[in-house]
């Protein structure tokens, strides 16, 4: 089973300098064994160990060490094997390599190499006991895995150093195991655990009479999306649905509303518990101002219907927010970004998804969706047609990069 999630797939091995370097020629050449497509990138030191000649012939391709090498081709190094990897695994990893990825610090090749890549990348330190456990060096890992890098433990067992204790790179069996788990998309990364998080859904349902109400195109999707990509990240999920024909996530617990009133409702009795509200749902701003508890019969002549306002869910969470972080979404017709922007303002938000609801091709009952992400700072991140699970794996991603800059 392992053998097939490997097969085909662009895997990039970086190698840190480090004595466990030597095990992750094993590495590279069960990876090859078993059909993956396998490139090393070694850092300066990682050839002190291992000459690259070894890995050249291991993997069957050239070996990249050097950021500045005359690639001898038209495209930038760093980039195109960013773009070609589907995982990059680092192992060995030092503590200089982790410090490194964690501030930023791009000055060699593996290190942009990882910048640059959009495919998981699995960390597998390997160092002494004393420096793994170092508080620099595990609030470094932590602050990677809060931004969706994965770690492997190290192993138990003599290290260099002549001791027995934690930090031996594990055998590459058990990287292969969990390469093959990170492919096959089984990953569980808990970039939001021990985060509640409240997701709305769907549209609301405003009653006319016992048979007629008023209500929108919103299907709901975008809204289970994000509670599902929110229970992948770890967090627990409150999903607040207005009707739709959906299958709420298994794992999450489930508030069924239809009015606007309700979801406000709702909402506003479990704020309280809540992290982060992430409101998806397309609440009616307007309501019939009586409801007519018999069926309207027709007259000969037009029927006028009065609405009067809705309450405005998000802007009323504005004013209590705390140290919530709060997310709205802005369907708009035009001049998105900037109606995106003043949505975010006069609500007290800390991001906002926007999309174009003129579009045929996206948005309300589509499958897929293309977003402009808006934050409070002014920045503002397009994210490219996609299903809107992908869309919403992003989101989260930023909400928990929201959480993490406020921890500092
Ligand atoms: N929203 C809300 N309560 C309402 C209306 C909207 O909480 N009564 C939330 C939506 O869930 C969404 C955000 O506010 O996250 C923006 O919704 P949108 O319909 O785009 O904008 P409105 O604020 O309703 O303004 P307008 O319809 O005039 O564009």
């Amino acid at each position: 089973m392992e053998g097939d999630a490997l097969k085909g797939k662009s895997i990039l091995v970086g190698v840190t300098g480090g004595i466990a370097a030597y095990k992750s020629c094993e590495l590279v050449s069960r990876m090859r064994q078993r059909g993956a497509e396998v490139r090393v990138v070694m850092t300066e030191a990682a050839c002190r160990f291992v000459a690259p000649l070894t890995f050249r012939v291991l993997s069957g391709n050239p070996v990249s060490c050097d950021l500045f090498a005359d690639p001898g081709q038209w495209d930038v190094a760093h980039v195109s094997l960013a773009d070609a990897a589907q995982l990059v695994v680092i192992a060995p990893a030092t503590a200089n390599c982790v410090g490194k990825l964690a501030s930023g610090i791009a000055d060699d090749l593996l290190t942009t190499v990882v910048m640059a890549t959009r495919a998981p990348v699995l960390i597998v330190p390997a160092m002494n006991e004393a420096m793994y456990n170092n508080p620099v060096f595990q609030a470094n890992k932590k602050r990677l895995e809060s931004l969706g890098y994965h770690f492997m433990d190290p192993a138990v067992g003599r290290l260099a150093c002549g001791k027995i204790g934690t930090g031996r790179m594990p055998e590459p069996e058990d990287i292969i195991s969990e390469v093959a788990r990170l492919l096959s998309g089984q990953e569980t990364p808990s970039m939001l655990a021990g985060r509640t998080l409240l997701v709305t859904a769907g549209p609301t349902r405003e009653p006319i009479d016992p048979v007629r109400f008023i209500t929108n195109r919103s299907s709901g999707k975008m809204g289970y999306a994000l509670a599902e990509a929110a229970l992948e990240s770890g967090a627990r999920v409150i999903l607040v649905t207005g009707p739709t024909c959906l299958e709420a996530p298994p794992g999450c617990e489930v508030v069924r509303v239809e009015r606007a009133r309700d979801m406000h409702a709702a909402v506003t009795q479990r704020f309280n518990s809540c992290d982060c509200v992430v409101m998806a749902a397309a609440v009616a701003d307007y309501e019939p101002a009586q409801f007519s508890p018999s069926k309207i019969k027709k007259g000969s002549h037009e029927l006028s219907l009065r609405l009067t306002r809705t309450p405005d869910i998000l802007e009323s969470l504005g004013k209590v927010k705390g140290n919530r972080i709060l997310v709205g979404f802005a369907a708009e017709t035009g001049d998105v970004v900037a109606n995106a922007m003043q949505k975010l303002k006069d609500k007290n938000l800390d991001l906002v998804v926007a999309n174009d609801v003129a579009r045929q091709d996206t948005g309300f009952e589509s499958d897929d969706n293309e977003v402009i992400m808006v934050f409070r700072d002014g920045r503002e991140i397009a994210v490219p047609k996609a299903p809107k699970k992908e869309i919403a794996r992003r989101i989260m991603l930023e909400i928990a990069r929201l959480f993490w800059g406020r921890e500092g």
